[in-house]
């Protein structure tokens, strides 16, 4: 990964962020973190929702018909600025623990995210009347709130990856 990293430092796409990195990365940082409100907050509203502790106005269909979209779009975005982010820093990102557990935790959330509206819209009926009822799917969205929540913290991890030891590619480099 290491090799692959300092190749990907020497392409033209990542000498150019790293020509202009004195706006390049700030600006593209900015822009993953305004993603992270949306993601943060369409995650909470459907989690909310299913709950019982907000929208109870709106059917569990209409809440995630509303929010669903902007959690899509918004992961597409952080997926977008983040291997923008990766082109410009590869080894700073890509030879760490954080990062990697990260992204196995971004596939995992983006997957539940996915199943459960394909589940919601094939099942609609089950899901308002006896699903959402359940201790087990009330405790879901919760654990999921905190998966994305400890994503926000790896994130952060990315530049601290020592504070995991041994664990850190870094450490045996
Ligand atoms: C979808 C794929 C994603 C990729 C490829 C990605 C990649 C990255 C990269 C490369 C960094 C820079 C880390 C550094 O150099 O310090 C970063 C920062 C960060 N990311 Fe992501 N990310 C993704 C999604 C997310 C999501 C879904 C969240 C949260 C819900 C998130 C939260 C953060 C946070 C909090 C930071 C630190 C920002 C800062 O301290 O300036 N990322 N991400």
């Amino acid at each position: 990964m290491k090799q692959f990293a300092d190749w990907l430092s020497t392409t033209s796409p990542s000498v150019f962020i790293q020509e202009h990195n004195t706006w390049a990365i700030p600006a593209i940082q900015s822009i993953h973190i305004v993603g992270i409100a949306l993601v943060m907050g369409s995650v909470l509203m459907i989690d909310l929702r299913i709950l019982g502790w907000a929208g109870t106005d709106q059917t569990l269909r209409q809440t995630t018909s509303r929010f669903g979209p902007w959690l899509t779009g918004s992961l597409w975005l952080m997926l977008a600025t983040g291997i923008l982010m990766v082109i410009g820093e590869p080894v700073r990102e890509l030879v760490t623990f954080s990062f990697w557990l990260k992204m196995t935790l971004v596939a995992v959330g983006a997957l539940v995210a996915v199943i459960f509206q394909r589940t919601l819209r094939r099942h609609d009926p089950q899901w308002e009347d006896a699903l959402v009822q359940r201790g087990s799917i009330k405790a879901m969205a919760v654990f999921t709130f905190f998966v994305w929540a400890f994503i926000i913290v790896l994130g952060r991890l990315i530049a601290y990856d020592h504070i995991w030891g041994s664990w850190s590619p870094a450490a045996t480099q």
